[in-house]
């Protein structure tokens, strides 16, 4: 049994409470059980990590990550504290609640992954929130055009369909080829749709329905020398490809912890580049709603939230820092490539996803003569209890992650062959 010392330590962990540990390097509490970098058995040790249950497949990691055993435990033992202890609560030290506090351990460890400043991030609930924000927060010309593609989610598009509505302006969908021929095709359809009442850029760094990868880079070079805002969707980068905010040089930049990075649902991040992020006003406001000398704080303000969800959320950035961010992107891009190579060998699958291996990393979407997007997924769960997602009505959406193995894409791909005969 811990002692209650040890377990108060354990339970309400530095990073997520000290105000102290603002000032000092992200720290990164030890993740038990990881396996050596060197161990032959690496991956397979990596999947133990996961409470995932045996007899089922999970390739739905675009719409929402599994948990490592870490995470939750981290989470529960954290819920189980306020429950019992929530009397200790003496308004002197760190908040026992979500939604009021700066967070800087987890806020410095997103920001360390995106390379940006720990004062550019907000946390959020989700990238719908992160996206509204922007919508919702900035002060555009009644007549400003702002440009999406054809194929943002829901949670990307919306918020500036609402704002047009409300304020006036238009939002022009771009039409990209699906698949995606090149990177040069893209940005050529970006460049040629802008006009001088563009005002905002907003579109996918990866698109979810395709896995394609847009030419982001080049799009925001073009957009800042004309002064366009340029804001993208991260929903599903987090985790799994590179993202340098710095380099790229974007304005805006959505996310979230809990698809790629495997966290808990409800944490999601809001990256905005600190010459422009007094340009957005907060659409939730309460006591830093002003505060300018922390503008990522003055945009995380919302109110009583959940605490042991971004205890669970900062858990998840530990474990994908452990295991290292480089390695695990190679393994998901690896995996993916993995299942491409043995579709494109089954003669009737036809890609969404672009086969440019610069182009995509771990979501492949595709489909098969003859069947929809239900039948497919439908039929990957009742032959094998493998779980990837239907997707646009025609097709399947296979996210790879590390708790996959290349025995489960052997598997699927049987399926597919067997499906192909038909
Ligand atoms: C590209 C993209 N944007 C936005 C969202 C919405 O994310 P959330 O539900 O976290 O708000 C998703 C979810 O799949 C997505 O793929």
């Amino acid at each position: 049994m811990p002692n209650r010392r040890s377990f108060l330590r354990s339970a309400f962990a530095a990073p997520l409470f000290s105000t102290a540990a603002a000032a000092q390097e992200p720290q990164t509490s030890a993740i038990p059980g990881l396996p050596r970098l060197d161990d032959p058995a690496y991956w397979s040790k990596i999947r133990d990590q996961f409470p995932l249950s045996r007899d089922k497949v999970f390739f739905n990691n675009g719409t929402i990550g599994a948990m490592p055993t870490v995470v939750v435990n981290r989470m529960v033992e954290h819920i189980r504290k306020i429950a019992a202890d929530i009397a200790e609560w003496d308004y002197r030290g760190p908040e026992w609640i979500g939604g009021y506090g700066d967070y800087p351990g987890l806020r410095g460890k997103i920001a360390k992954l995106l390379n940006a400043d720990e004062k550019e991030i907000s946390l959020t609930e989700n990238n719908t929130c992160s996206m509204s924000y922007v919508g919702s927060g900035l002060d555009l010309p009644r007549d400003a055009e702002i440009l999406i593609t054809d194929q943002e989610h829901p949670g990307g598009q919306s918020p500036w369909l609402n704002a047009v509505k409300r304020h006036g302006g238009t939002v022009v969908k771009m039409v990209i080829p699906k698949p995606m021929n090149s990177a040069e095709e893209a940005f050529d359809i970006v460049r040629k749709s802008i006009t001088p009442r563009t005002k905002v850029i907003a579109i996918s760094h990866m698109i979810s329905a395709s896995g394609a990868i847009l030419p982001v880079k080049e799009i925001c070079a073009e957009a800042r020398s004309r002064g366009i805002l340029t804001v993208l969707d991260g929903a599903q980068t987090a985790g799994h490809i590179a993202i340098d905010v710095k380099d790229i040089g974007c304005d805006a930049y959505v996310g979230c912890f809990h698809k790629w990075l495997l966290a808990p649902a409800g944490n999601g991040f809001l990256y905005l580049r600190a010459e422009r992020n007094a340009e957005v006003w907060p659409s939730i406001a309460s006591g830093n709603w002003d505060n300018h000398s922390d503008n990522g704080y003055r945009l995380s303000q919302r109110g009583t939230g959940n605490l042991s969800v971004l205890v669970g959320a900062e858990a998840a950035m530990d474990f994908h820092n452990q295991i290292g961010p480089a390695r695990v992107q190679q393994r998901i891009k690896y995996l993916g490539e993995y299942l491409r190579d043995g579709l494109r060998r089954i003669p009737k699958v036809k890609f969404y996803t672009p086969l440019d291996p610069k182009l995509n990393a771990g979501i492949t979407v595709y489909g098969i003569d003859g069947m929809n997007g239900a039948q497919l997924q439908d039929a990957m769960w009742n032959r094998g209890r493998l779980r990837p997602r239907a997707s646009s009505g025609i097709a399947l959406r296979h996210s790879t992650h590390i708790f996959n193995s290349t025995d489960e894409i052997d598997r699927s791909l049987a399926i597919m062959r067997d499906l192909a005969k038909a």
